[in-house]
C-alpha cells in the first residue's frame, strides 16, 4: 500500500512546533495500529507532542483517530440510560467498587470498563480479583446481559478492541517518559470512554502528590479539555477536582480495599470514601437527569449491596467469602504526641507497590493480601505509641524496602493544622 505520508515528516513537523494537520493524524494513528509506524518513530512523535503540545483542534482528532481504531460499544438496545465514571488514578481510590452498584440501584445501567495498576496507583480489577473466582473477562453478550436483565452494573476489563491504538500508545509512553502531558493524557481517557458508548461520564481528575497531576491549574486545564471533548461527542461530561494527597479511606491494596469497600456498601466507611462515593453518584444521576434522588439511603437500607451481591455473583465471585489476609504485618507507631498533619499519599502507595500490591511490569503477580492499613487520618490527635499505619505482605522479606519508602510519609506537629473538610475541590462542567 502506498502511504499518503512519511513518519519522519510528521515527527520533524511537530518537533520544530508546527500544528499537525487532520490527514496526518489520521493517518499516523492507524498507520500506527497497523504496525507500519514503528514503536520508536511513534515515542519519538510522542515525546515532541510532550514537549511541543497539540492545540485544541489536535487533540480533538487525535482522539477522534484513536476512537477509529477500534469498534464502538453501543449500549441503545438496553433502552435505559448508562452513566460512567473515570478517576486518573490515586492511591486508595477504590471509589468505582461502591460507586456501580449504587448507580445502579437507581434504574441507571453502569458498564465500569476498568484497567490494572501499574506504579503506585491501584486498578480496579486487580482489587476485585482478590475475591476467589471473580472474573474480570466477560465477552460483550455477557455484558448487556448483566446491564439489561441482570444487576445493572458491570465491572470488567476493557476489550482489545477498544481503541486498540490507545492499548499500544499508553504502553509505550509508560516505558518512554510521555505519560504527564495533558493532551495525550486528555485523548487516551476520553478516546476509550467515548468508544465504550456512555451517555454520561462523570470524571475525577485527582491532584496532589499521589495523583498524575501534582498541581492544580494543570488538573483544572486536563479536566476542561476532557469534559470538551466528552460534550464535543455527545456524552453528557462533567468532572470534579479532588484532593489526592493524602490517600482515600483507611485502606491501600487490594483485599483491604474491598473490604472497605463492602463497609461503605453497608452504611459505614470512612467519611471520605462516602462523601465521595454519594457525590460522584449524584453526578452520574444527574448526567441522565435523576435529580430527585436520595442516594445516601440506598447505601444505608442495604439497596446498593443488594446490587454489590449479584454483581460479584454474576462474575463468579462468591459476595459471602471470607477475603484473604496478610500472614505477615508490622506496625508503626508515633514517636511522639501531636496532630497528624500530613500522611503523604505518593509515598503510601509507593511502600503498598513494595509491599506487593502493585505491579512494575504489566505481566506481573499483585499480591492480593499486600497493602497499607491507615490507622489515622490529617488533622486527628495522636499520642506517642499509637498505631499510625500497619504494613500487610505475604511474607516480611518486604518490609524494609516499603518501609524506606515511607521515610517522611508522616508529620506530626503540636498545633491543630487548618484542613479542608472536603477531598472535592472544584466542579468543572
Ligand atoms: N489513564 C489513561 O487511560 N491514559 C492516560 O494517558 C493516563 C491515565
Amino acid at each position: 500500500m502506498n502511504e499518503p505520508f512519511d513518519a519522519v515528516d510528521v515527527i520533524r513537523a511537530k518537533r520544530d512546533g508546527h500544528e499537525l494537520s487532520n490527514e496526518q493524524i489520521d493517518w499516523v494513528i492507524q498507520a500506527y495500529t497497523r504496525g507500519i509506524v514503528a514503536e520508536e518513530q511513534m515515542s519519538a512523535l510522542a515525546m515532541a507532542i510532550f514537549l511541543n503540545g497539540m492545540d485544541d483542534r489536535e487533540i480533538s482528532r487525535w482522539t477522534k483517530a484513536m476512537i477509529a481504531s477500534g469498534k464502538r460499544m453501543d449500549f441503545k438496545s438496553l433502552g435505559k440510560p448508562t452513566a460512567d465514571k473515570h478517576s486518573t488514578g490515586g492511591v486508595g481510590d477504590k471509589i468505582t467498587l461502591p460507586l456501580a452498584p449504587l448507580v445502579a440501584v437507581f434504574g441507571v445501567s453502569v458498564p465500569q470498563l476498568s484497567g490494572r495498576g501499574l506504579g503506585h496507583t491501584g486498578g480496579t480489577l486487580d482489587k476485585l480479583e482478590s475475591i476467589p473466582g471473580w472474573k474480570a473477562n466477560l465477552d460483550e453478550e455477557k455484558i448487556m446481559q448483566m446491564l439489561g436483565s441482570g444487576s445493572g452494573a458491570v465491572i470488567c476489563a476493557a476489550g482489545a478492541e477498544l481503541a486498540p491504538a490507545d492499548k499500544k500508545l499508553y504502553a509505550l509512553r509508560d516505558i518512554t517518559g510521555t505519560v504527564d502531558c495533558i493532551p495525550l493524557i486528555a485523548s487516551s481517557i476520553m478516546s476509550k470512554k467515548i468508544a465504550e458508548g456512555t451517555s454520561s461520564l462523570v470524571l475525577d481528575v485527582k491532584v496532589g502528590s499521589g495523583a498524575f497531576m501534582k498541581d492544580r491549574k494543570m488538573a483544572a486545564e486536563l479536566a476542561r479539555k476532557m469534559v470538551t471533548l466528552g460534550k464535543d461527542a455527545n456524552v453528557n461530561t462533567v468532572a470534579l477536582l479532588t484532593d489526592m494527597n493524602t490517600p482515600l479511606g483507611l485502606t491501600v491494596g487490594n483485599a483491604l480495599e474491598v473490604r472497605e469497600s463492602i463497609e461503605v456498601l453497608a452504611g459505614g466507611g470512612p467519611r471520605d470514601v462516602v462523601e465521595l462515593t454519594v457525590a460522584l453518584a449524584r453526578e452520574m444521576l444527574a448526567g441522565v437527569g435523576k435529580t430527585d434522588v436520595d442516594v445516601e439511603a440506598a447505601l444505608k437500607d442495604g439497596r446498593a449491596m443488594d446490587v454489590w451481591n449479584q454483581m460479584i455473583e454474576e462474575q463468579g465471585g462468591d459476595p459471602h467469602t471470607t477475603l484473604p489476609t496478610a500472614p505477615a504485618r508490622h506496625t508503626l507507631v508515633a514517636q511522639e504526641d501531636g496532630y497528624l498533619t500530613r500522611l503523604d499519599a505518593l509515598k503510601v502507595g509507593v511502600a503498598s507497590w513494595r509491599l506487593g500490591a502493585g505491579r512494575a511490569r504489566k505481566e506481573d503477580r499483585v499480591s492480593p493480601v499486600a497493602g497499607i492499613e491507615l490507622h489515622a487520618k490529617p488533622g486527628e490527635r495522636i499520642i506517642a505509641g499509637a498505631p499510625l499505619l500497619t504494613l500487610h505482605a505475604e511474607d516480611e522479606s518486604k518490609f524494609d524496602r516499603a518501609l524506606e519508602s515511607l521515610q517522611g510519609a508522616v508529620e506530626i506537629e503540636s498545633t491543630k493544622p487548618e484542613l479542608a473538610q472536603s477531598v472535592i475541590l472544584e466542579r468543572i462542567d
